[in-house]
């Protein structure tokens, strides 16, 4: 089947595709929801590796060139970030930039790119800091480990994760983590008009289905997963075919502009629609907090999130109480509302917080890639205090170390998306209460 392919966009391919510098580069798309033109991953020198042969594994590889005849980059992981790493120079967000290039982390600057996913660059952060507990002082550390989805990418200096060797609550070998162990590389899951999922060829992907502007499925065209990510039957190669997925991706709606910095009332919506935990779930069993489809916002709870603003003040109102460091589900697969729902606050799109039964999902409390915390947390839940004194705490900001712990000022920022300090309370304490305000 995917010779056949080959053959039919092969013919198709007229422009060859040249590893990206920026994203003017892709005027008309690389993926659009599905397989991209093969030479964008699959280096020319040598032709694609034959169906039923097993792909280069980093973590197999006896010389680190081992896979090159294959991929244009070192490993597949390397051969994503080769166009998904913002150019050295891109420091402000842009496009579908995932990773900062290491030389612009110099000098201790944080990373830039801020997508809904996140970062990876914060992996290569790590941050130490004298703490006293009991009077004995202590090191506090939060190491880039922690920070996020330890992914393979050679060529980039990413590298697995030494202290989990699964996923926790999971079986997934850490050591076989990259981007193709989640997004499906030949992206053929696809979503078809009755918003079910298939990998038959049968119905043809026109686009990507991730986006507000994306347009409707039916029954001669279907669009892509969101965000490629691989559906029921999966087995990442590079795991050795040892894991299969047996949850579809999830329903959910980016706005088209997702990589941005976020001001005070202009948070990016993703429109999550439900099944993200459950997708999650593909590699982990959940740990004790509710999460789902299943774990519904009370009315009580959802009047605490709409009312709340900051520690201590509980004046908001539904229709701008949404806040992207703590997203929720609507529990909808209507790709109509979601669309309408997935924007950029004061631009266009929807603030609105949840009405009962909507429902809270992992990437409430967690991203999916990378960030500035602890268990990949959008906020520091190692921290009491998220704001202090009315400034981000860091190393130069005048907080005590054992709530700035080992950042600067900047870099917490950054790990809020550079939304201003004042979108918080002086002393603002964790978003646990945006549910619980009166714990
Ligand atoms: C976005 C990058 C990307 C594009 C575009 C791409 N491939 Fe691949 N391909 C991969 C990766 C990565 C693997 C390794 C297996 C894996 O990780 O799933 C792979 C593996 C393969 C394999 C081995 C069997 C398998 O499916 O695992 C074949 C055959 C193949 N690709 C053919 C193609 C053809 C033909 C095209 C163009 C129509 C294409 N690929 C486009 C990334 C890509
Ligand atoms: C040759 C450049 C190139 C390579 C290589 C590449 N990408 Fe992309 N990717 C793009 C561009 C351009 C976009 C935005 C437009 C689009 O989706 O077609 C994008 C978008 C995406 C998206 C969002 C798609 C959507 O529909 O929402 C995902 C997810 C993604 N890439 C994952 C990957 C993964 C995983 C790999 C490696 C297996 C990879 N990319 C390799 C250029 C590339
Ligand atoms: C653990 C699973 C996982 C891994 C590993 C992973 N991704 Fe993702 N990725 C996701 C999910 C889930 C989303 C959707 C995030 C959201 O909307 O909140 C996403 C979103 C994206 C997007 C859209 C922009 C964004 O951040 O929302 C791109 C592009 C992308 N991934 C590329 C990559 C590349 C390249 C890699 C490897 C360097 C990678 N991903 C590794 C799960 C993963
Ligand atoms: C209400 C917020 C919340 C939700 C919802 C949530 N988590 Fe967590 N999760 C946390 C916090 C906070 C931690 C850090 C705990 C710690 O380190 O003490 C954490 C830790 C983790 C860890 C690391 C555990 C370890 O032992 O290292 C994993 C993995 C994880 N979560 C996965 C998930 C998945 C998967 C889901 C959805 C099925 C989910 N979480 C839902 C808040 C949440
Ligand atoms: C393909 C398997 C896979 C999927 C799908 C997956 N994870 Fe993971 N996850 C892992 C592995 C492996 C680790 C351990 C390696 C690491 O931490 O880098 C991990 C680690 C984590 C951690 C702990 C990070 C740390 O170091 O403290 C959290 C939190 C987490 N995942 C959340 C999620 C969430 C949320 C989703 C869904 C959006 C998800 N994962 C989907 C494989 C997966
Ligand atoms: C988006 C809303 C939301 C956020 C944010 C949130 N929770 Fe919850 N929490 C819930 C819901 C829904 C329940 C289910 C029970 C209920 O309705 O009280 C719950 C239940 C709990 C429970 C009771 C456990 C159980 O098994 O019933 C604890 C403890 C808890 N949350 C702690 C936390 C902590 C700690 C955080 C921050 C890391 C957090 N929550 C963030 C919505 C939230």
């Amino acid at each position: 089947m995917i010779k056949k392919l080959f053959v039919i966009i092969g013919l198709a391919l007229a422009v060859p595709v040249v590893p990206c510098l920026g994203i003017d580069q892709f005027p008309n798309g690389f993926h659009n929801g599905g397989i991209g033109p093969c030479e964008g991953c699959h280096s020319k020198a040598q032709k694609a590796p034959e169906t039923g042969s097993s792909p280069a594994a980093p973590g197999d590889s006896p010389s680190p060139d081992a896979g090159r005849g294959m991929f244009n980059g070192q490993d597949s992981g390397s051969t994503c970030l080769i166009c998904h790493t913002a150019p050295k120079g891109q420091k402000v967000p842009s496009g579908y930039f995932v990773a900062t290039s290491n030389d612009d982390l110099a000098g201790g600057l944080p990373p830039g790119q801020m997508t809904p996913g996140g970062d990876f660059a914060w992996l290569r952060k790590s941050y130490r800091w004298p703490t006293q507990d009991s009077g004995t002082v202590k090191d506090g550390q939060s190491p880039g480990d922690r920070h996020g989805h330890n992914i393979i990418a050679a060529q980039f200096g990413y590298n697995y994760d030494f202290s989990n060797v699964t996923a926790p609550n999971g079986d997934y070998p850490s050591d076989r983590l990259t981007c193709t162990s989640c997004h499906d590389p030949h992206g053929s899951y696809r979503r078809l008009a009755d918003g079910s999922f298939s990998t038959s060829g049968a119905i043809p992907i026109i686009a990507s289905g991730s986006l507000k502007s994306s347009p409707m499925p039916d029954a001669n065209h279907a669009l892509g997963s969101y965000r490629l990510l691989a559906g029921k039957g999966y087995s990442p190669a590079i795991a050795g075919s040892s894991v299969v997925f047996n949850a579809d991706p999830p329903a959910a709606v980016a706005p088209d502009k997702y990589n941005r910095a976020e001001s005070k009332h202009g948070d990016t919506r993703v429109a999550y629609g439900s099944d993200m935990s459950e997708w999650c779930r593909n590699c982990h069993q959940p740990h004790s907090h509710p999460t789902g489809n299943k774990a519904q916002i009370s009315a009580a709870m959802a009047k605490e999130y709409n009312s709340y603003i900051a520690s201590g003040d509980m004046n908001g109102s539904r229709t701008t109480s949404y806040s992207s460091l703590v997203p929720f589900e609507v529990g909808s697969k209507d790709y109509t509302e979601l669309k309408r729902l997935a924007g950029n606050g004061g631009e266009y799109g929807d603030l609105n917080g949840p009405s009962a039964g909507e429902n809270i999902m992992c990437l409430t409390c967690h991203r999916a890639h990378a960030g500035g915390w602890d268990a990949i947390t959008r906020w520091n839940t190692k921290s009491e205090l998220i704001v202090y004194d009315g400034k981000f705490p860091g190393s130069d900001s005048g907080a005590p170390s054992y709530i700035a712990q080992g950042r600067t000022s900047a870099e917490t920022r950054k790990a809020y998306y550079d939304r201003p300090a004042d979108s918080f309370a002086v002393y603002q304490r964790g978003l646990c209460s945006k549910c619980h305000a009166k714990d």
